[in-house]
């Protein structure tokens, strides 16, 4: 691949950069069916952008946000913390060190569930499907969900329709899935790079 083209789509989806990674923060808070009330997790947190938003988003609410902050990623709880400190945020957020393959959470303990761009990554559990099954044990009957990775990875992830159906299976009422590229405006070399991401949400 050519370096400008590579500099082109570093330049649209880089840390310092962030416009097109807002849209894809975006999607998930836009879609998560909540109307804010009690506390919400969101897995796999990173430097604490979505939990962040979410906590403007909804005052009332009360949020965590979990990470591993392995060493392969330059975030941590300090650097999360100091982010909800500037966004004004801070007594609203909990950040805690946790493994989403085992959250250290009571079964149905939240009232919503989000995370962006994470169960791909996760390496401590093999099974993708038991993995997002421990999402959805900390999530409450009623309550709603927004999870946004490279679900379409079939290698990964199996069809998008098993993933669907063994949803349900777990009890989970209401199921409805996006496909990224199609939702957030942008060039069709930049829908490439997207062409895995989708979307899950809904109520349990
Ligand atoms: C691509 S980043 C996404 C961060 C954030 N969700 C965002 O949208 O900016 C992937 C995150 O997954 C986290 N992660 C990897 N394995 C994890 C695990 N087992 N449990 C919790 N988080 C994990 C990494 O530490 C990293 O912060």
């Amino acid at each position: 691949m050519p370096f400008c083209f590579l500099m082109y789509i570093y330049y649209h989806f880089s840390a310092h950069n962030k416009r097109l990674q807002y849209k894809v923060w975006n999607l998930v808070i836009q879609n998560l069916p909540w109307n804010g009330q009690g506390k919400v997790l969101d897995i796999g947190t990173g430097s604490g952008p979505l939990a962040i938003e979410l906590a403007k988003k909804f005052p009332l609410s009360l949020v965590w946000g979990i990470d591993y902050w392995g060493k392969l990623w330059n975030y941590s709880k300090q650097k999360c913390e100091k982010n909800a400190r500037i966004e004004g945020v801070a007594n609203q957020v909990v950040f805690q060190k946790a493994s989403a393959s085992k959250l250290p959470f009571k079964n149905g303990e939240f009232d919503a569930i989000v995370s962006n761009f994470v169960y791909h990554e996760v390496r401590d559990i093999k099974d993708k499907k038991k993995l997002i099954n421990e999402s959805f044990r900390v999530l409450k009957k009623g309550g709603a969900f927004s999870l946004q990775d490279t679900l379409k990875n079939q290698k990964k992830f199996g069809t998008i329709e098993d993933l669907i159906r063994q949803i349900k299976e777990w009890g989970v009422q209401e199921v409805n899935f996006i496909e990224t590229a199609d939702e957030i405006p942008m060039p069709n070399f930049l829908k490439f790079e997207l062409k895995t991401m989708g979307l899950l949400y809904g109520i349990k």
